[in-house]
């Protein structure tokens, strides 16, 4: 596989022709996300996988009218926790004892760092930390969308408030951070479709030492 390949296809689609991106292919996507690194492996968010029409009817004026909320297939929604707590630092816990065995001096090192953490850092640095995460699922995805030949377009251009009201995210312990619609190019009606990309020269990018 030519990876560069791959990513030199891909670019952040702004008009979509509203074709199904299969199950088999959003599936490969989401595992990627899934296997996705993550700092201490936490995970920290939820990943909302909309395909309503109606939701997503809901959601275009709360990110800015982008015509992809409504012309992708799928609309996925990353949205962080909202804070680091004890309760989900235990079932974290729990869940690296149940897959990995017994309880080791290295887990419950884990543990008391991050219940230390939870306590003693305040909220909304937290959720930063924790908000990072979902960035970097989001690079996995949009690697993996490619592979898949499935167009997508990474999203900040929307109001979080307003999307975690119309969501509920509150009640769940959730902030929306990112959208990320999936879906096909719409070639004749999109300007970015035949655009070179736009990228830092490389020894301004990159410093070997
Ligand atoms: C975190 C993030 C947020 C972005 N937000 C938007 C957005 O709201 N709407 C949009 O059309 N593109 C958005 N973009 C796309 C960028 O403008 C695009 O990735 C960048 O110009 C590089 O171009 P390329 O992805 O086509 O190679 C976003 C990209 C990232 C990584």
């Amino acid at each position: 596989m030519d990876l560069a390949k791959h990513l030199s296809w891909r670019y952040a689609t702004k008009r979509m022709n509203g074709k199904k991106v299969s199950r088999e292919k959003l599936d490969s996507i989401l595992d990627a996300i899934s296997l996705s690194a993550s700092s201490v492996g936490l995970q920290p968010f939820t990943v909302f996988v909309i395909e309503s029409e109606e939701l997503r009817k809901q959601i275009l004026p709360i990110a800015n009218n982008q015509p992809q909320i409504t012309e992708c297939s799928h609309l996925l929604l990353f949205a962080a926790w909202d804070n680091l707590t004890e309760k989900r630092v235990d079932e974290f816990i729990a869940r690296m004892v149940e897959v990995r065995g017994g309880e080791t001096e290295s887990t419950q090192r884990w543990s008391s760092y991050l219940k230390d953490k939870a306590k003693n850092t305040p909220v909304e640095a937290n959720f930063n930390w924790l908000a990072r995460q979902a960035y970097i699922a989001l690079g996995t995805a949009l690697v993996a969308a490619a592979v898949e030949q499935v167009d997508a377009t990474p999203m900040e251009g929307f109001n979080p408030a307003a999307l975690d009201e119309l969501l509920h995210l509150k009640d769940k312990g959730l902030r929306s951070v990112l959208l990320l619609p999936l879906g096909y190019r719409d070639e004749n009606n999109d300007f970015l479709v035949n655009k070179p990309k736009v990228r830092r020269e490389k020894d301004k990018l990159f410093v070997e030492l």
